[in-house]
């Protein structure tokens, strides 16, 4: 069976290079030009994504070969399509790049090819929109959801061992959907609809965003009455009860998905949860503040969104970094993913001098900092809640 998978950025690559292993022939379709090339010659561009590298190796100029030119995708049965959908300023998703890629699909499928969105959307996309971009081009098709549900640095495995959830936009559609998935996928399970697969993703993430809130709230209230946050999570935490780490939460599933429903929906609890993640950050200020009193050196460590990968999308590090500045501190920026080069072409300032610095705010960890942050705990803000960990190691 041939397969295309359009846009192979950190979740297509992998779902592209675990279908080829499972002997599919894939084409995978990207506009990136750079990208494509490095994937031909049998590179793995996410360093982040170790176990690539091999399948890639493997599998490059037979079973998975990438190109720029959706043309190159006509012969194939059925389109997996999972390229970016972003939210503005306002929160609005901007459906230009799914547009795009699905028109571009509808112009070289042939007549009864199954599409398949893997993209996070807000529930209905794919039974209204997707739907109609493609009915444009007059020909028949088969049209499912199933959303993906990898973590960058853990793909390959997710893919391989995480329930398949498929959701079709009719009977015949789903199934074929289910039918495809199986060759790659351990366990594949069929609900109702496009749009409830497309709730399950989103509410996952909700799910993860109202019990850091929970978290969030709980952490306030134990500093505020002398408790250890992190003792009460620990015997609160068993059968019923799973309270997740406090934090601030950035990236771009978390805080972007509690907006597809906010934004359509009367759901005041999770707007209530997301805005009170998001400022997170002034509480971390706050407790900088009593730590080292106003001013000085502060340095922040961590500007991407998550430890290990390399992006800023949705970042909290540099509102973190704005708010400190705006307070009067005078800001250094470390990450051990960026060197000083990339870290002043943000326009931040570049230290690794950790015990130069008046206060330190701890928005990401890596292990090879440990010595030195327990010799400076006293000016550490530790958002991460890593001392936590430190004490039960
Ligand atoms: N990366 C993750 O950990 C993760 C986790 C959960 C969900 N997701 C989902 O995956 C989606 C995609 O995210 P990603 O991390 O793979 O993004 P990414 O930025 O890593 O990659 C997207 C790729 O799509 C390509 N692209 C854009 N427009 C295209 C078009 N019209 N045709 C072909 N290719 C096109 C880009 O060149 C890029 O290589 C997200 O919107 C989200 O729903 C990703």
């Amino acid at each position: 069976m041939r397969i295309a998978v359009i846009g192979l950025g950190k979740a297509g690559l992998p779902l592209a290079a675990v279908a080829a292993d499972s002997g599919l022939q894939v084409l995978g379709v990207d506009l990136d030009p750079a990208r494509v090339e490095k994937i031909n010659s049998g590179k793995n561009p996410i360093p982040e994504e170790p176990e690539l590298e091999a399948l890639i190796k493997k599998h490059v100029g037979q079973n998975l070969v990438a190109s720029t030119r959706y043309e190159d995708a006509s012969a194939c049965e059925a389109f997996i399509v999972i390229v970016p959908l972003f939210i503005d300023e306002q929160h609005k998703p901007d459906f230009s790049i799914l547009e795009k890629a699905f028109k571009s699909v509808a112009a070289v499928m042939k007549p009864g090819s199954l599409i398949v969105l893997e993209t996070t959307v807000p529930p209905g996309t794919t039974e209204a929109r997707v739907k109609q971009w493609l009915d444009a081009s007059g020909k028949n098709f088969k049209l499912a959801y199933s959303p993906e549900r990898i973590m960058t640095g853990y793909s390959v495995s997710r893919y391989r061992e995480f329930p398949k959830v498929v959701g079709g936009v009719d009977k015949e559609s789903g199934l074929a959907a289910v039918k495809l998935y199986k060759h790659f996928c351990k366990a594949v399970r069929l609900v109702s609809n496009a749009r409830t697969a497309e709730l399950i993703k989103v509410a996952e993430g909700i799910y993860r965003d109202g019990n850091i809130a929970i978290a969030n709230e709980l952490f306030k209230v134990s500093n505020k009455i002398g408790v250890d946050f992190y003792e009460v999570r620990r015997f609160a935490n068993h059968q019923f009860c799973h309270i997740h780490k406090p934090g601030s939460v950035g990236g771009h599933c978390i805080p972007v998905y509690p907006w597809f429903l906010i934004n359509e929906q009367d759901v005041p609890l999770i707007r209530h949860a997301r805005e009170f993640n998001d400022q997170m950050i002034e509480y971390y200020a706050d407790m900088l503040e009593q730590k080292i009193g106003t001013g000085g050196k502060v340095l922040v460590v961590g500007i991407t969104f998550r430890e290990g990968v390399k992006e800023l999308a949705y970042t909290r590090g540099i509102p973190m970094i704005k708010l400190l500045q705006q307070r009067g501190y005078d800001v250094f920026v470390y990450d051990p993913m960026y060197t000083e080069e990339e870290i002043k072409a943000l326009n931040f300032k570049y230290s690794k001098t950790f015990n130069s610095m008046k206060g330190i705010v701890m928005m990401n960890y890596y292990p090879e900092l440990k010595d030195t942050l327990l010799t400076l705990k006293q000016r550490i803000v530790d958002v991460k809640g890593v001392f936590n960990d430190f004490a039960a190691d």
